[in-house]
């Protein structure tokens, strides 16, 4: 569900007609409807509560969208944080949400990361190697303090995803192979500043069936009582994120998370811990678009390439992972018309949808990718010196611009010359 619609043949924003949006800001830009951000954080939550399940932290997972605006409006609905770096970090506490619900995940944090998460509090430390142990023990005992720790199990469990985004199988580099688990425990258990007091997973993104979470959470379970049984007080399970979200309207969707509660609540009822889950595109993936603007039709004898102003710097996901996006027209008219949709940056591998059917757009005419709320903004680059574009807030039937497009000199005053190459030289280049 989401808040996007086309109203009188116009796509809205919640209430704002994208047209006027385009007028305002300029093409290309993201746009977020807040209503639809809450609206599914509400939806997971209420998943599990619908179980009688209570004892869970949503730490939303800051990579699929990390705008300070999205943020805070997550943390106004009680949400709490997964992050990879300090930077991620420090947006999560500079929109509010408390450290304590944030879970600091990653397969390479450095001693700085570390220390700083500490220093600041944070709830807890999802570890993913005996180096990574050692390390922390070490930060943690240079700032005089305990560190919360849970291990991130790797279960060797196939996503069945796409190969780039899957992360359970023991051949990836994430997490403690799970038979090693309770030797690193009992490692963590001897090292006098950690407290050892959780377990972690996460298996892949974009998952589509239910069966890896199932088989995923029954091992990660069996593993907790494993280690409560040698002792160890489990406090904390973190199951991580993944669920995947409709992405083509033809396709069957992906499991609700009424579905996905509905396997995993008998699993975990009753369980004396915090149940956190890092769910990033299920929360900010339908909330956002990607609004761009038609450069010109460029018939050739092959094909028609529609060639629009938002590029594969802009929106990575589908030249780096074939991903579909839905392309629609802002202003709705019969689709008849075969094209293949492309960006302007010089790569043959720049193309957003191959030989679909749109009206016949012509300069000027507004289009929107769907499902641009995750991994779009956050994975776009200035590859060709195009800037980074503008990311609009919308609720109801108002709009902020919470991240504006910098200029060229903006972008250029962050470099600067060698000095030999601006002060007179005597001696020349060989
Ligand atoms: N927790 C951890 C430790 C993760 O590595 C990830 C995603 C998540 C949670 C959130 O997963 P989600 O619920 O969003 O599926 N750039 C790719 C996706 C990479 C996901 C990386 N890790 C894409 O555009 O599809």
């Amino acid at each position: 569900m989401d808040h996007f619609t086309y109203r009188e043949g116009i796509l809205h924003a919640e209430d704002i007609p994208l047209p006027a949006l385009a007028a305002q800001v300029g093409t290309p830009f993201y746009v977020y409807a807040q209503s639809t951000l809450t609206h599914h954080y509400h939806v997971f939550v209420d998943a599990f509560a619908r179980h009688d399940i209570h004892n869970i932290l949503v730490a939303y997972a800051v990579k699929a969208n990390s705008n300070i605006a999205v943020l805070k409006c997550l943390a106004q609905s009680g949400a709490g944080a997964d992050v990879v770096s300090a930077g991620e970090l420090a947006r999560a506490l500079h929109a509010g949400i408390p450290a304590k619900r944030i879970v600091f995940s990653g397969v390479g944090k450095t001693s700085d990361e570390l220390a700083f998460a500490l220093r600041q509090g944070i709830g807890m430390i999802n570890v993913e190697s005996i180096p990574e142990l050692h390390l922390l023990n070490q930060v943690a005992q240079d700032c005089q303090m305990t560190a919360p720790v849970s291990i991130r199990i790797n279960p060797d469990v196939d996503a069945q995803t796409h190969a780039k985004i899957a992360t359970g199988k023991k051949e990836t580099k994430f997490g403690i192979n799970i038979d090693q688990a309770p030797a690193v425990f009992a490692l963590g258990q001897s090292l006098p500043h950690l407290a050892m007091i959780g377990v972690d997973m996460h298996i892949g993104s974009q998952l589509t069936q239910l069966e890896p979470f199932a088989t995923a959470t029954d091992l990660l379970l069996d593993m907790v009582r494993h280690l409560r049984n040698q002792g160890h007080a489990i406090s904390h399970i973190d199951l991580g994120g993944g669920l995947g979200i409709s992405y083509d309207q033809d396709q069957a969707p992906p499991p609700s998370p009424d579905a996905y509660a509905a396997v995993l609540a008998p699993k975990i009822k009753g369980i004396d811990a915090t149940i956190a889950f890092e769910p990033g595109r299920l929360i900010a993936g339908n909330a956002g678009l990607l609004v761009s603007q038609v450069i010109y039709e460029k018939p050739t004898a092959a094909k028609n390439f529609l060639i629009i102003d938002a590029a594969m710097n802009d929106l990575m996901r589908p030249a780096l992972y074939d991903a579909h996006h839905e392309i629609q027209p802002v202003c709705a008219q019969d689709a008849d018309h075969l094209v293949d949709v492309v960006g302007p940056v010089c790569e043959t591998g720049d193309i957003f949808a191959k030989q679909i059917m749109l009206p016949h757009l012509k300069e000027g005419d507004l289009v929107a990718l769907r499902s641009a709320g995750a991994y779009g903004a956050v994975m776009a680059s200035e590859y060709n010196t195009r800037p980074l574009i503008p990311e609009v807030m919308v609720y109801q039937d108002r709009w902020a611009l919470i991240r504006r497009r910098p200029t060229f000199e903006e972008m250029i005053e962050r470099e600067s010359f060698a000095p030999w190459q601006t002060t007179p030289s005597t001696t020349s280049n060989p």
